[in-house]
């Protein structure tokens, strides 16, 4: 397990009329390499979640394990350490971008972690293509990109620290339809050739279904499940009760199945349902 978490609670404003608890006993283990997709509702505790696995948040109770360290312990050079091993991407990152170029910017994180000119260039050279932009942007000013391309600067600013585990709060947001694939498909490549952990929270289960192997659901606080892509949406009804939606392509799917037809009902999108009902027509399952 690459982390950890054992009864984590978290509360917000504790002694205050506010007080929130925004994570109650949570307990979850993210396995090395995997590709996570958290799901819930506005409020189930997403990012309060993501925000204890690099420390920004200090849990009320319980623990945080990252790559086999206690987050909190007394050692504190090991917990700066252990800090850098999870990269977060925040919702909207490209409003944190402040440095002349892009290329400062992307190297802010690397310069940090101390490490040479020539290894932070690679760095962010690597960056910059994994999140597929022009290296002409390089020399520019962040302010001077388009919404979209800011939003990449800031996502190769935190892959430029080549964190174990990257972390993602909806890094498609307010993007277009081909913004919001294209982003996805970069991230999905990054996953696959650097074997990091990812972890991506998301309002879209359709896009989760797309990236994911496996899906966190948070719900008021809790996690509700956590299991295969599959197994979760097996579980369709359960999720329709805390407001959640498998992808219509699924329902579909499912529905053609229980209606006796020789169907897969594991069709996460559009392309699969293609290629699934190709498959039928060559097989003969379907006349
Ligand atoms: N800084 C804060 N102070 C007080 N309460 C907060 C704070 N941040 C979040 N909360 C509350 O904690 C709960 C969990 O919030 P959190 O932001 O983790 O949810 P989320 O699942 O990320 O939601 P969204 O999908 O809207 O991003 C919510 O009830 C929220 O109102
Ligand atoms: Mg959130």
């Amino acid at each position: 397990m690459i982390i950890t978490t054992e009864n984590l609670t978290y509360k917000y404003g504790v002694g205050t009329p506010f007080e929130k608890t925004a994570l109650n006993n949570v307990s979850i283990g993210i396995e090395d390499g995997d590709y996570v997709g958290i799901i819930g509702h506005t409020g189930s505790g997403k990012s309060t979640l993501i925000s204890h696995f690099n420390a920004i948040l200090k849990p009320t109770s319980g623990r945080v394990y990252v790559d086999g360290e206690d987050l909190w312990q007394e050692n504190k050079l090991k917990r700066i350490q252990t800090r850098f091993k999870v990269g977060l991407v925040f919702q909207y990152p490209e409003y944190q971008l402040f440095e002349d170029t892009v290329y400062n910017d992307i190297a802010f994180g690397p310069k940090n972690m101390g490490l040479s000119d020539k290894d932070i260039e690679q760095r962010v050279m690597m960056a910059t293509e994994f999140v597929g932009l022009d290296k002409k942007y390089l020399e520019k000013s962040p302010f001077d990109l388009s919404g979209g391309q800011k939003r990449r600067v800031a996502i190769a600013g935190v892959m430029a620290m080549s964190p174990k585990v990257l972390v993602l709060d909806e890094p498609a947001a307010g993007l277009d339809p081909r913004g919001r694939d294209e982003i996805l498909a970069r991230i999905r490549e990054y996953h696959q050739e650097t074997k990091s952990t990812v972890l991506l929270v998301s309002h879209s289960m359709e896009d989760i279904a797309k990236n994911a192997n496996s899906i966190i659901v948070m719900n008021r606080a809790e996690c509700m499940m956590h299991a295969s892509v599959k197994e979760v949406f097996e579980k369709a009804e359960e999720l329709e009760k805390i407001g959640l939606d498998i992808p219509q392509i699924t329902k579909v799917f499912i529905s053609l199945n229980k209606l006796g037809y020789k169907v897969s009902p594991d069709i996460y999108t559009v392309e699969d349902a293609r290629d699934e009902i190709m498959r039928c027509i060559k097989d003969g399952d379907v006349k």
